[in-house]
């Protein structure tokens, strides 16, 4: 009977240091990490205007002081490169294949802001075996240690390239305008966002809009039918009003907030990154960069 509560006794014991552990091993490798944000730019509809908003707000907050890598998610035409007037001849894809290394693939873009051109190579990851993937796990998230944000601008709609980054990102923010098609493809993403990945956490830019009277009423269009339908809230992030100096910075192939700062719609961005910029976090939102890569190359198993 003693031998047997001592026996128990010594179990517990042992699961308890076992816990402490493991515990101890979750938190190291949460420090391990510096505590980089990674927002995914996202939308239902394709041409909401992702790429610009992703653009300028990673310059954005460059100028605030945070170390800020673009990471083009997007497989389709006018990608950060093009948009900001930068050169990228190779990308993720070729140092999956082990024929350019990260730092020769990154991009200086505007401002001291880091450009890490098209990951649409990540699906093809499955040919690489475990050990390659690891390794680029550590690559990457070697790179992600020495930033404060991570921006990911991603492709439209629900196809799986996009859904990767946005499952592995901390923060989404969701882009829309008033066009009616807009608002129920965002609302569509959101939903598979929240059904079938467990993201919880949604902010909206509207953009193209006229005022900021127009954007919260599409905000709350939105978030009625969220909260309606999904008992889901989505927050108001911000928005940006429609500005040809938007287009013709696009034909400049330069980033707005750099050659027309004081443009309508680069004040309206300018109001998003201060946000950005200083708002705290708890503890859920941050997660260590190595976690990021991994979520993302787990994804691509089998
Ligand atoms: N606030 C704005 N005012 C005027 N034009 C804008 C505004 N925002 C974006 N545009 C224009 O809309 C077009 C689409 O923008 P952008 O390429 O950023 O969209 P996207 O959502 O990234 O598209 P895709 O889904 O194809 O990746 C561009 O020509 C851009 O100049
Ligand atoms: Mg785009």
């Amino acid at each position: 009977m003693i031998a047997d509560q001592a026996a128990t006794l010594r179990e517990i014991r042992k699961n308890q240091q076992l816990r402490q552990k493991a515990s101890a091993a979750g938190e190291e490798a949460a420090r391990a990490g510096r505590d980089v944000r990674v927002i995914a730019v996202t939308s239902g509809k394709g041409g909401v205007g992702k790429t610009n908003i992703a653009a300028n707000l990673a310059c954005l907050l460059v100028k605030r002081r945070k170390e800020t890598l673009v990471l083009d998610a997007d497989v389709g035409l006018a990608n950060i490169d093009v948009i900001l007037g930068v050169n990228a001849s190779f990308n993720l894809y070729h140092v999956l294949k082990g024929e350019k290394t990260l730092e020769e693939i990154l991009i200086d873009g505007p401002g001291g802001l880091r450009i890490l051109p098209s990951a649409s190579g990540i699906p093809e990851m499955t040919d690489l075996s475990r050990g390659e993937k690891l390794t680029l796990v550590d690559t990457l998230s070697a790179l992600g240690e020495r930033l404060d944000i991570m921006m990911i601008d991603t492709g439209a709609g629900i196809s799986s390239n996009v859904m990767y980054f946005n499952m592995a990102a901390k923060e989404i923010i969701v882009v829309a305008t008033p066009e009616p098609t807009s608002l129920t493809d965002a609302y569509a993403l959101i939903k598979v966002l929240y059904q079938r990945y467990a993201k919880k956490r949604f902010r909206l830019i509207v953009n193209m809009v006229k005022s900021a009277a127009e954007a919260r009423e599409i905000y709350f269009r939105l978030s009625n039918a969220t909260s309606h339908f999904l008992n889901l809230t989505v927050e108001y992030l911000g928005h940006v009003v429609l500005d040809e100096n938007m287009t013709e910075a696009v034909r400049k192939q330069t980033a707005l907030v750099e050659i027309f700062p004081e443009a309508p719609a680069a004040r309206c961005l300018a109001k998003v990154a201060d946000k950005i910029a200083t708002e705290t976090l708890d503890a859920y939102e941050n997660g260590s960069i190595k976690f990021f890569w991994k979520n993302i190359i787990d994804q691509n198993r089998g």
